[in-house]
């Protein structure tokens, strides 16, 4: 079995998250359990709803969660579906929610999945395994223009032009089907030395695995459905670790937090928007020194807290 986990933020997800007696709680990123083992540890009546897209994850989960099993139900499910997971599950109410995004050091660490440019496998970078489309299926069906905005957008990656080049310059030879045949194009097309201080290949890896997971369209999906299923004073907890991710939360938890957004001309309010969420952490919070030393992952992670107003 692979390394575990290291949970990032355990503490800050805990203080954080207002719990009290029969509370119920979506681990929406179950993972390999860290969070949701955390919560059941340390109080005996809090309930964890636990929710991955990865079914090896949930299998893992399960074996690490076994002595609490009449306080979980663990669902392989996407967390933007959470309505209907919730409605499935009979269970409503929820007092918090936990989104600990991104992938998890087994999907990191396991060459089979293809998430890792360090790892030699198959370019594949599916968190749920039985989704059609792979990386290297991406790189076959998206035209120039699809997979440059892709990588620039997604990746952040300013030569973007120069890497689609590159890749369809090493198609015309052959498909490029590992992980290794990509990174190894993507560094060439990009050789500048000194300039880079992450490895090439980071921005275009997270692009690609972004796209094939379409993962910025389930948080958003995700935000917006979580916040009516919130009890009042219910914490919703959302770590990121990159900026595309933390802007999202950022405008979401900003947009939720006012009243009426009509045009300020406007003599009365025409749109009827409602408060519903209030912003609990107006900076994010950020690892301490401490858990810089002993969790290097956390280097980027950012820890957002919004609670459910009801006015
Ligand atoms: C950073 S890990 C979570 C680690 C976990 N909090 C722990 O402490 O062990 C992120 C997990 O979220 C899952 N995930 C990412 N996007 C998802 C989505 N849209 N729906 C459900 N699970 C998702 C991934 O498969 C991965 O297992």
């Amino acid at each position: 079995m692979s390394k575990q986990h290291e949970s990032v933020f355990g503490r800050e997800v805990f203080e954080n998250l207002n719990l009290e007696r029969d509370s119920l709680i979506v681990d929406g990123t179950l993972g390999d359990g860290g969070h949701t083992e955390l919560l059941l540890k340390n109080t005996t009546n809090v309930r964890v709803l636990g929710i991955d897209r990865d079914m090896r994850a949930i299998e893992r989960a399960e074996k690490r969660l076994a002595s609490f099993r009449s306080r979980i139900t663990l669902v392989h499910g996407n967390f933007s579906d959470i309505k209907t997971i919730l409605k499935k599950a009979n269970l409503m109410n929820v007092d918090g929610l936990i989104l600990d995004l991104g992938v998890s050091s087994p999907q990191l660490d396991s060459p089979n999945r293809g998430f890792s440019f360090m790892r030699n496998g198959p370019l594949d970078m599916r968190m749920d395994s039985s989704q059609k489309i792979t990386a290297a299926d991406l790189l076959v069906e998206l035209s120039d223009e699809e997979l440059v905005s892709i990588i620039k957008e997604y990746g952040e990656e300013r030569f973007s032009k120069r890497i689609v080049r590159a890749i369809r310059q090493a198609q015309t030879k052959s498909s490029i089907k590992t992980t290794v045949q990509l990174s190894n194009i993507v560094s060439t097309a990009v050789h500048s030395p000194g300039k880079y201080k992450i490895h090439p290949a980071t921005r275009t890896f997270q692009a690609l695995r972004i796209a094939v997971n379409g993962e910025l369209e389930h948080i958003k999906k995700a935000l917006v459905d979580s916040v009516d299923m919130l009890q009042e004073s219910a914490r919703i907890i959302v770590i990121s670790f990159h900026s595309l991710e933390d802007r999202i939360v950022k405008n979401f938890f900003k947009n939720e937090e006012k009243d009426c957004v009509c045009p300020p001309k406007f003599p009365i309010c025409s749109c009827g928007k409602k408060q519903r969420l209030k912003i609990i952490t107006r900076k994010p919070i950020i690892p301490t020194a401490e858990e810089l030393t002993r969790n290097s992952r956390s280097s980027s992670a950012k820890l957002r807290v919004g609670e459910r107003v009801y006015v």
